[in-house]
């Protein structure tokens, strides 16, 4: 499993305790920035790395933080093919693959300790995709987007 991990200056420490954790583990996954807390970034810039570097298909999953970890979910979403939740909780983090089909979590490093946060991206992680009665829920949101795609051919 590949994993795409990024964060703003808001995000960044809570993004080094997440690298750390996930080589320990082994994980394979790559940093898109920032790569210092010092200077204030704009999330948006680092969010949609992330998610068009998994819409794409080139990582299985991302994992975005900013301050509230909000900004990055709403850019991520905006990418088709992206499925961002945020979660602070282990029950959600499970749901939203589960259910969800997630495909990106986010959460804010000026809201959860690490330690929660660990958790929950240990369980995002772990958890599958159950498919059945859940699949025909995510095609109709597939199904929004491909509506929606000639829009954002006409809006600035
Ligand atoms: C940066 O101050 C902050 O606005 C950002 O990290 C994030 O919380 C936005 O949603």
């Amino acid at each position: 499993m590949k994993i795409a991990v990024g964060s703003d200056h808001g995000g960044f420490r809570l993004k080094k305790h997440l690298c750390a954790y996930l080589a320990e583990r082994g994980y394979s996954f790559h940093d898109f920035g920032v790569y210092s807390g010092e200077t204030a970034a704009d999330y948006p810039d680092f969010a949609v790395l992330v998610a068009e570097a998994v819409a794409c298909g080139n990582y299985d999953l991302g994992i975005i933080s900013c301050g509230t970890g909000i900004g990055v979910n709403i850019t991520a979403n905006k990418i088709p093919g992206i499925r961002a939740a945020h979660c602070h909780d282990t029950f959600s983090a499970r749901m939203a693959r589960e259910h969800n089909d997630a495909n990106v979590l986010t959460m804010g490093g000026r809201v959860i300790g690490s330690g929660l946060a660990l958790e929950v991206v240990q369980v995002f992680l772990q958890a599958n995709f159950t498919g059945g009665r859940h699949a025909c829920r995510v095609e109709k949101i597939r199904e929004v987007e491909r509506r929606l795609q000639p829009f954002s051919k006409v809006r600035p």
